[in-house]
């Protein structure tokens, strides 16, 4: 399909995938961008961008997302476009034990010249640590520090890319569910939305995160953009704490998949498990199998944020080796956040194989988020057909699993058992 930039592009979704496309576009001069997102309040606050942080990091065992990454942070670093959504608190990778992942990343961070600190012991690792933090770490405990990245305040960002998108004449539709892809002659023409709107387009990207399978079951995305939910816990700091904790950076383990932000203005903590997740199947409209679908505040109101009470626990068991004085601390609150995932956590980008009037453009993989201000590029390229022949391969929908290193703890995602679920009791410890 020939796309100019006087083609109605129509992209379903104003996450991070959709908005940096858009963004793209339009700086290329497309003229006809239209984004509609299904939430009538947006960013949509359960959409996988909408969070009171991400972390930004350009340590990754894949040189491809090193590089990428470190485009990204230069253009975070530009407060006239950004204001102060990033923060450079630096990024802690520990090493307990042999861990590939983390190895790799620090090769690729070295090679591109990052600032890094080799930490070779655990006084050298207490060192980037505020003097009054007390670490549990063990003394075997080595690692490095990146101090070229930190975290983005994550709806900010996207909230700041809506204007800009806006700004060069996008349009932005609240409240546009789409529940069909529209087709005549065998091709794509358009969508229809639950509540009857209909848009006519000349490509659609389908950019809706985490609700991309189960949303257009037709496509059979299941396996390669599938929904995990990810377990999230925050924390209320007092204060005093707020400013003790403040200047931490990042904490990033790969090998138990435990990270954790220093606290933000609120003096909130975020903390989660990097690992496969828990699915929600549910039959399908025109599949035969079930797809994971997500389950989130707006599906099922407060019930929609409560994790497994075994992810709670572990989420304060691994608090505790890191940061033993807050560990006996109530949660505030949970988050069931909803990952996109691919089975070798690289982005699905191209033209859908049935259709190349369908552009594909999602499975962040629980990743995607820093390059909002660069991911639009890669998009627009594929969608200009001037992507490299190793991205277009990379991307590609119906590839062969690509191979390195994930980043993932654990295996197999397992079934979310909804009386398994904690309860308001359970968060406190
Ligand atoms: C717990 C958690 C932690 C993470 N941590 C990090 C991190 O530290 N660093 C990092 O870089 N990345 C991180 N990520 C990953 C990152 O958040 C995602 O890769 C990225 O936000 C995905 O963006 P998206 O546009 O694909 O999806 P989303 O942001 O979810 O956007 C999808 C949009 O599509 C809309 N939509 C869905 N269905 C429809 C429909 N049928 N019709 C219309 N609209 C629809 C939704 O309302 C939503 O607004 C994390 C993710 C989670 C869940
Ligand atoms: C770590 O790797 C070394 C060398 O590859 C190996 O000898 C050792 O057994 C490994 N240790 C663990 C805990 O896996
Ligand atoms: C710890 O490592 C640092 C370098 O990372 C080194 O300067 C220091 O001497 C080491 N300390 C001990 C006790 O080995
Ligand atoms: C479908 O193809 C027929 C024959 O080529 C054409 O007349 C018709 O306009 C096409 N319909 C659409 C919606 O493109």
């Amino acid at each position: 399909m020939d796309v100019t930039t006087s083609s109605e592009i129509l992209i379903v979704g104003a996450g991070c995938f959709g908005l940096s496309t858009a963004y793209h576009l339009l700086k290329r001069g497309f003229r006809r961008v239209t984004i509609v997102d299904r939430s009538s309040v947006i960013p949509a606050p359960d959409a996988a961008s909408t969070d009171i942080n991400k972390i930004v990091r350009s340590s990754y065992s894949d040189i491809y997302y090193a590089r990428l990454a470190r485009e990204a942070i230069a253009a975070w670093k530009d407060e006239k476009e950004w204001g102060d959504t990033y923060h450079e608190s630096g990024v802690f990778c520990p090493l307990l034990g042999n861990d590939s992942y983390t190895d790799q990343a620090y090769v690729n961070d070295i090679a591109l010249g990052a600032r890094i600190e080799n930490l070779e012991n655990a006084s050298a690792v207490r060192s980037v640590f505020p003097p009054g933090v007390k670490i549990g770490l063990p003394e075997e405990v080595t690692g490095y520090l990146n101090r070229d990245g930190g975290w983005a305040f994550a709806e900010e960002g996207v909230s700041r890319l809506m204007s800009k998108v806006l700004a060069l004449g996008g349009q932005i539709i609240a409240g546009k569910q789409v529940v069909e892809l529209l087709r005549a002659n065998g091709s794509t023409t358009g969508v229809r939305c639950s509540d009857g709107t209909v848009f006519d387009a000349d490509l659609i990207v389908l950019s809706a995160g985490s609700w991309t399978a189960s949303s257009f079951p037709s496509l059979d995305l299941g396996q390669k953009c599938l929904a995990t939910g990810q377990c999230v816990g925050l924390m209320q700091l007092t204060p005093e704490e707020g400013e003790r904790y403040r200047k931490c950076p990042v904490y990033l383990d790969f090998n138990s998949g435990f990270y954790m932000f220093p606290p933000n203005a609120d003096n909130v903590v975020k903390m989660a498990i990097h690992a496969s997740g828990y699915t929600q199947m549910l039959p399908a409209d025109g599949s035969t199998s079930p797809i994971s679908t997500p389950r989130t505040i707006q599906s099922h109101g407060e019930q929609g944020l409560r994790i497994p009470r075994s992810a709670l626990k572990e989420l304060r068991q691994e608090l505790a080796k890191v940061y033993p004085e807050l560990a006996a601390k109530p949660f505030s609150w949970t988050r069931l956040c909803w990952y996109t995932d691919s089975p070798d956590d690289d982005w699905v980008i191209g033209p859908h194989p049935s259709d190349p009037k369908i552009m594909l453009a999602t499975a962040g993989s629980g990743h995607a988020y820093k390059f909002l201000p660069v991911i639009g590029r890669v998009v627009a390229d594929s969608i200009q057909g001037v992507l490299h022949p190793a991205l277009i391969r990379k991307f590609a929908v119906d590839r062969q699993q690509n191979s390195h290193t994930v980043s993932r703890v654990g295996n197999q995602p397992r079934e979310l058992e909804l009386d398994q679920l904690c309860t308001p009791e359970d968060l406190l410890a």
